[in-house]
């Protein structure tokens, strides 16, 4: 008997509960089928005929095991763009979770705000990336909205107590819209507010001090706005925080002290403000990411502020900090950025040996001085190492060559002497090498041709002797290359064909014909040879190179007739004698590209090249790359 029982149980519980219960009511049954028919979008097939159980609807959710009720609907990026299928979605009372992000909604209708205020169990409402107009509605009832996020859309005006009736509320998202007013403080009777997204409006006036009566916020995000006036001290009540970003916005004062007291707060971005005054000692204590670049900050570094545990990134860069690097740092630290400060004395060498996972080190533009420490060999991870514009004196260590994943060494504007290393040529992922205006000497080595992934080789403004290695056309990433300015002489070899961007031989000491060679280099922009000298004809190929913007041949001993050339290439051949202008003058043809005032082709190139290569490291270090790509380049126009 009892056999029998089991398995009648065994049998009824495989064959018929299923049946039974995977049900949906027959209420909600016909309201997703009105829904279905009420959608009018193509890309997605909410087919009963097809699909009998609305649960199996793609972006439908059931409650489980039972699947008796809907409680979740996503209708994510499927291009709805008539709003009034929503009040119909408040006809399911079990509803949770609804989400209509990435569509081009304009309007929440009324019908939805009073139908789907009584539903006690929705939990999260997604609106973003939309086109919502207008202002906030005020929400009325939605009693269990923990979630609300309307970012990404065109809602404007200012913020009252629209939100102040949800009590349950937690997270809030109203970024990337046009709300003005000041920084709303009214979300939520019952402070329960956890996430506050606000960046990237208009909200102006100064942060409220009531904020910190919402005791649980772990992260608040109020960038890009126009809000101004210091940073209140209170906000080192709010003891569950762990992300604070101010960044882009109009803040001043000093930086609240009171932080320290966050013992849970990982991020700290306040960059792009106009903080002044010193650093309060202690902020990173627990810090993993503390971002406070361009801003007007002065004094010192405080000496344990590199230092904490887990701290990962760092970045202080532009402002007006002096004295010495800290030399306590952490050896967690991954990006350290402390350029365009007045920043003296040498590096901490003992310390940077031991920073293992260090890929960003960026102290460009401050008056340190001492030498390129043989040490920073140590820090195997580094991709990216920026000394440029200092004080640093003495030679290249040719320690320097076991950074065999490093990509960019700037070390341009220093006072370094002595010959370029050979070890040079062991960093083979490197593609921006600027070592330009120092003193380097002797002559380039041949073995720095093996550096298949070079795309900028800027050796300019040295006392480089010698000839251009003879390989150098092997070089097949190569799209700029800067020799101006040293003692270089001897036969020009073959270029790489990849150059693009510009080939700069000037003020240096070649002479005999221009190589015929240079015929090959059909997609260079830039080609300067003035200041040698180059005797004999201008070759009539010049005048072929499709891409040739700017050609300088000035200052030589050039002579013959010269060549014609499109009205788009700038030509300047003044200070060779014995130059004479064509006996007659061709009608000017019209330019092959539109203005060159906008970026280059090779440009593109080149940064999308750039981008590539630091994909992985983030967008920071490649804005910065970009900017100092920028600089180098009107450097050298001005230069021109
Ligand atoms: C409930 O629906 C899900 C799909 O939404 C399905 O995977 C599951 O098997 C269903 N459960 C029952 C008991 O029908
Ligand atoms: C579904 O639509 C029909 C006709 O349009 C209507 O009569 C019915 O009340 C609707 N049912 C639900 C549950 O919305
Ligand atoms: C359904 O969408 C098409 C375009 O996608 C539109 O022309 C039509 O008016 C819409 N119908 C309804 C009832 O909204
Ligand atoms: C829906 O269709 C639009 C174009 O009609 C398309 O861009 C989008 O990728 C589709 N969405 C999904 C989830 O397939
Ligand atoms: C809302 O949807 C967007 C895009 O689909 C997503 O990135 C975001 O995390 C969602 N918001 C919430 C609160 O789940
Ligand atoms: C955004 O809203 C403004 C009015 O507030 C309107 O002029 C503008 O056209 C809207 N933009 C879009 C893309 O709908
Ligand atoms: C809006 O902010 C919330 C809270 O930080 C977050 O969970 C959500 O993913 C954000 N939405 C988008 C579209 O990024
Ligand atoms: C904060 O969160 C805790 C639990 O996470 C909750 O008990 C409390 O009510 C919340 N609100 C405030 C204001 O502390
Ligand atoms: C920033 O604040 C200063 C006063 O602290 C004010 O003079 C200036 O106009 C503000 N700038 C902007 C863009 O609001
Ligand atoms: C940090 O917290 C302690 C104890 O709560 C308090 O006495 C002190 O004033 C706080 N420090 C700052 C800078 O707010
Ligand atoms: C740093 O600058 C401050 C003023 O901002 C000045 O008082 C101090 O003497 C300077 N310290 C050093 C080491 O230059
Ligand atoms: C160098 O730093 C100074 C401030 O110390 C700043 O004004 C200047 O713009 C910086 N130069 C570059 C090229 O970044």
């Amino acid at each position: 008997m009892a056999r029998y029982l089991f398995f009648f149980f065994f049998s009824f519980s495989f064959s018929f509960y299923p049946m039974i219960l995977s049900e949906l009511s027959s209420n909600q049954k016909t309201t997703m089928i009105n829904l279905s028919k009420s959608l009018n979008v193509t890309n997605i097939s909410w087919d009963i005929n097809k699909e009998p159980n609305p649960c199996l609807w793609k972006g439908v959710g059931c409650n489980s095991p039972s699947n008796s009720s809907v409680i979740q609907i996503s209708l994510s990026w499927v291009s709805l763009s008539s709003s009034d299928f929503l009040p119909l979605v408040c006809q399911i009372e079990s509803l949770q979770i609804l989400d209509v992000s990435d569509n081009h909604l304009r309007k929440i209708p009324s019908g939805f705000l009073s139908d789907c205020g009584k539903l006690d169990g929705l939990r999260l409402l997604n609106f973003s990336y939309n086109n919502l107009g207008g202002s906030l509605p005020v929400f009325v009832g939605f009693a269990g909205l923990e979630f609300l996020d309307l970012s990404h859309n065109n809602l404007s005006g200012a913020i009252d107590l629209e939100l102040d009736g949800l009590v349950g509320l937690k997270s809030l998202n109203l970024s990337l819209n046009h709300f003005t007013g000041s920084v709303p403080t009214r979300l939520g009777k019952s402070k329960v507010l956890k996430e506050l997204q606000l960046s990237m409006n208009k909200f102006h006036g100064i942060i409220p001090v009531d904020i910190v009566g919402y005791r649980n916020l772990t992260l608040i995000d109020f960038s890009v706005n126009n809000i101004y006036g210091s940073v209140p001290d209170e906000i080192g009540e709010l003891s569950k925080l762990e992300v604070l970003i101010l960044s882009s916005n109009n803040l001043s004062g000093e930086i609240p002290q009171s932080l320290s007291n966050i013992t849970s707060l990982t991020r700290f971005a306040a960059n792009s403000n106009k903080f002044n005054g010193p650093i309060p000692a202690g902020i990173a204590k627990h810090l993993r990411n503390l971002d406070l670049s361009y801003n007007t900050l002065s004094g010192s570094i405080p000496s344990d502020l590199l230092s904490p545990l887990n701290l990962q990134t760092v970045d202080l860069s532009n402002n007006r900090l002096n004295g010495s690097i800290p030399a306590a740092l952490s050896q967690s630290l991954v990006r350290l950025r402390l350029g365009s400060n007045s920043l003296d004395d040498v590096i901490p060498t003992a310390a940077i040996a031991e920073l293992k996972r260090l890929t960003y080190l960026e102290l460009e533009n401050n008056t340190l001085t001492g030498l390129i420490s043989p040490e920073l060999g140590y820090c195997q991870s580094l991709a990216l190492l920026n000394l440029a514009q200092n004080q640093f004196s003495g030679s290249l260590p040719m320690e320097l060559g076991k950074l065999s994943h490093l990509q960019v060494l700037k070390l341009e504007l220093n006072l370094l002497t002595g010959q370029i290393p050979i070890q040079i040529a062991q960093m083979s992922k490197l593609s921006i090498l600027n070592i330009s205006w120092n003193s380097l000497n002797g002559s380039i080595p041949p073995s720095v041709t093996s550096l298949k992934n070079l795309i900028n080789m800027n050796l300019q403004g040295n006392n480089l002797s010698g000839s251009i290695p003879e390989n150098i056309g092997s070089m097949t990433s190569l799209m700029e290359l800067q020799l101006g300015e040293n003692q270089l002489s001897g036969d020009i070899p073959s270029m790489p064909i990849t150059l693009q961007i510009a080939l700069n031989l000037s003020s240096n000491l070649f002479e005999g014909h221009i190589p015929g060679t240079l015929a090959k280099l059909t997609g260079l922009e830039i080609l300067d040879l003035s200041n040698n000298k180059f005797s004999g004809e201008i070759p009539t190929f010049f005048g072929k190179l499709g891409a040739l913007t700017q050609l300088i041949l000035s200052n030589n001993q050039l002579s013959g007739e010269i060549p014609k050339f499109g009205s788009w290439v700038f030509v300047n051949t003044s200070g060779n004698e014995g130059l004479t202008n064509p006996s007659h003058t061709e009608p000017p043809r019209t330019s092959p590209k539109s203005e060159k005032a906008k970026m280059s082709c090779a440009e593109i190139i080149f940064l999308a090249v750039v981008a590539a290569v630091f994909a992985v490291g983030g967008f920071t270090i490649l804005a910065i790359s970009l900017l100092g790509y920028k600089l180098v380049k009107k450097k050298k126009l001005i230069a021109l």
